[in-house]
């Protein structure tokens, strides 16, 4: 399992631009010095694997090191990235070995959880991640709803357009207050959010710059939106039909939240706002006056993959008490493999040791990734015929039990 005739080994500081290009290769894109420059920020070279035919590296993967939140609480998880295989050196095993090289540093490092977002959404099964959580991109005609007039209007809220560059540090602190309100998010420190404030014109694609509009109470930050916007009209008719793309929207609390959606909604010239990643729970349909028109596109989000199930499962709470025994197969790190009893109390804290008794539950650790973010119930993976019981009943409560007040989601495509 894993075997390659290519080596692995960490790439240095100095090797990580030449890493970089390998990647952009491998995704069939341009190589951007600027785009490197940017990766850079928040590379952690010792996190890397690189493959070596010779002297050529011929795949590449990564992870970032995070604070992931999880329901309930946060782990040390590995944020997987940069994984890339040279088109010359596909379908012979480089992927797998950087695969299983990868959870065994990660288990070492005594992060319970990795998580990533996946190019194609078959490839990461068979290594044991879960489709754990999805996103929605979601567009409203401005022409043919608005926010819905009973909604109170926050008065003690002012709104502002300010440019991203300045809003660097009002971003921060409202990312990291908002980070444990869902499953999936990491703490984002100031290399992030420079990251994600970055308006590199090789990303505009013909769209405008950044704007920012910032939301305060009391002169404190509490909500911001960065957006680009592409001008146009109906042809031959003059008629305006831009549009908006919202890069990031997030909030402190929904008065400032729907002070910036309002803003957003009431930008003159512009026929349509998009939001390219949105949670499935998200706010922005029931603002509406006619949920109908925020048309959805559904895809899927963060994959997780549960790298030490007691440390992982006993690290996030549950939404009611279970005692249950549960039986993982797990060929890729067989010391998760085995029955496993959890108990939860009322609080949600839970307790997970291995156990003798018989399984009540039976899954694989691909299901368990799906299910552990409470994004995906274990119900569903059960109608799938990918977890079996022996006893519907506490199927369906350790199914609810897995559950929480808000989906799993990441702002983030790391
Ligand atoms: C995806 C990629 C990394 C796979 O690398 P690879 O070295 O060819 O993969 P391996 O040879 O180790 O293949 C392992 C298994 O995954 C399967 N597989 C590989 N790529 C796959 C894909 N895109 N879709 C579905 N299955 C895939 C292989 O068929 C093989 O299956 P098997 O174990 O049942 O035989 C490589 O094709 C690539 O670089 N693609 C472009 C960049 C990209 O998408 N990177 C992923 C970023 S998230």
């Amino acid at each position: 399992m894993g075997d390659t005739p290519y080596p692995l080994r960490t790439v240095t500081d100095d090797e990580l631009d030449h890493f970089f290009r390998m990647i952009s290769r491998a995704f069939g894109e341009d190589v951007r010095p600027e785009e490197i420059a940017l990766d850079r920020l928040t590379a952690e070279a010792g996190r890397t694997l690189a493959a070596f035919d010779g002297d050529e590296m011929v795949g590449t993967a990564g992870a970032f090191t995070f604070d992931l939140a999880v329901p309930g609480g946060r782990l040390p998880a590995a944020g997987v990235t940069y994984v890339g295989v040279s088109p010359t050196h596909r379908r012979r095993g480089v992927l797998t070995s950087m695969m299983q090289r990868q959870l065994a540093d990660i288990h070492e490092r005594g992060e319970p959880v990795a998580v990533l977002w996946a190019s194609e959404a078959a490839i990461y099964g068979r290594y044991g991640y879960g489709l754990a959580s999805r996103r929605m991109d979601v567009e409203i005609d401005r022409t043919q709803t608005a926010v819905r007039r009973d909604l109170p209007v926050d008065e003690s809220v002012e709104v502002r357009l300010v440019a991203p560059a300045d809003m660097q540090d009002a971003v921060e602190a409202i990312e990291r207050a908002v980070v444990d309100e869902r499953p999936g998010q990491f703490v984002r420190d100031a290399r992030w959010v420079e990251t994600a404030l970055a308006d590199l014109e090789s990303r505009r694609h013909g769209r405008s710059a950044m704007q920012g509009v910032l939301a305060t109470r009391g002169g404190r930050p509490a909500g911001y939106a960065t957006y680009s916007t592409k001008a146009s009209a109906v042809r031959g008719h003059a008629i305006a039909d831009g549009d908006i793309a919202v890069i990031a929207q997030r909030a402190l609390d929904p008065a400032a939240d729907l002070a910036v959606t309002r803003l957003l909604l009431s930008l003159d010239l512009m026929r349509r706002v998009r939001w390219w990643n949105q949670p499935l729970d998200s706010a922005i349909p029931h603002v509406l006056t006619d949920p109908r028109q925020a048309r959805s596109i559904i895809t899927d989000g963060l994959h997780a993959r549960v790298v030490d199930v007691p440390a992982a499962l006993s690290g996030r709470r549950y939404a009611r008490p279970v005692d249950v025994a549960v039986a993982v197969t797990d060929d890729r790190c067989p010391w998760n493999a085995g029955t496993w009893r959890l108990v939860a109390d009322g609080d949600g804290v839970a307790d997970c040791e291995r156990t003798d008794a018989a399984a009540d539950v039976a899954l694989d650790v691909e299901a368990l990734g799906a299910a552990y973010l409470g994004g995906t119930p274990l119900t569903a993976l059960a109608a799938a015929g990918r977890v079996s019981t022996t006893n519907p009943l506490r199927l369906n409560d350790l199914s609810v039990a897995f559950g929480w007040s808000r989906l799993p989601w990441c702002p983030v495509i790391f």
